[in-house]
């Protein structure tokens, strides 16, 4: 089962993220909104390393995150999702897996990869919406192929099929999402949903 955010900044931004008068100025601030919320929870169990100080009073041994995060967004959607990991994590790693669906049958094709080096440390697939599941399966396959061990999924909207798509694949992957939907629609559009999350990040 996904892990559910549950957080009331969470839902008030959601709400108007689904809202289709949202508009795409305001539509990035909530995506950032939400993807910070979902930033802090994938990173929860980040691993940290003891670092020897200071204090004005005395010497101590105190936690600072390590080099070990990695955040890899699904382009071009999950580009929406990446300041905060940036903002956050003076050491965060940036990959990019670069997918997109056929219209007709909903089959993701793959035009671009760039990854850092993956093993040994946490890596991070960010794209707002897991509808068939398709897109994210290949990219976690893409990692995994790559050298990713310890890998999550973070997404805004998931559809129960793309949540079950993800299980069956990749079972050992956590998903860690604001909202799982009803269903999808004949067009593998995630409903209620928000309709197309690059198009309406992006105004196009
Ligand atoms: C959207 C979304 C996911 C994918 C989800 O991207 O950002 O990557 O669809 O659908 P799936 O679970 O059925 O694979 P899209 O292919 O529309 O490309 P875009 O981000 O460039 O708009
Ligand atoms: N991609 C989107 O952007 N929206 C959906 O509902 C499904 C896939």
């Amino acid at each position: 089962m996904p892990y559910v955010i549950d957080h009331p900044l969470a839902a008030h931004a959601l709400t108007h993220l689904r809202d289709k008068t949202t508009a795409p100025a305001t539509f990035r601030t909530l995506c950032y909104q939400v993807g910070l919320l979902l930033a802090l929870e994938a990173t929860r169990d980040l691993p940290t390393q003891p670092k020897s100080i200071e204090t004005p009073l005395e010497k101590i041994d105190s936690p600072v995150l390590g080099q070990g995060l990695v955040v890899v967004p699904i382009l071009r959607a999950g580009l929406g999702m990446l300041q905060p990991y940036t903002d956050l994590f003076p050491s965060v790693s940036v990959g990019y897996v670069g997918l997109e669906r056929d219209h007709e049958t909903a089959v993701a094709h793959s035009y671009y990869c760039k990854l850092p080096p993956l093993d040994g440390r946490r890596v991070l697939c960010v794209d707002p919406m897991l509808a068939t599941g398709g897109s994210a399966s290949q990219a976690l396959r893409v990692l995994r192929e790559n050298g990713a061990q310890d890998l999550r999924l973070v997404t805004i909207v998931s559809a129960p099929e793309g949540v079950a798509a993800i299980e069956k694949d990749h079972p050992d992957v956590p998903v860690i999402t604001a909202a799982v939907d009803r269903e999808l629609n004949n067009q593998s559009y995630i409903v209620p949903g928000l309709g197309d999350f690059g198009d309406r990040l992006y105004g196009t």
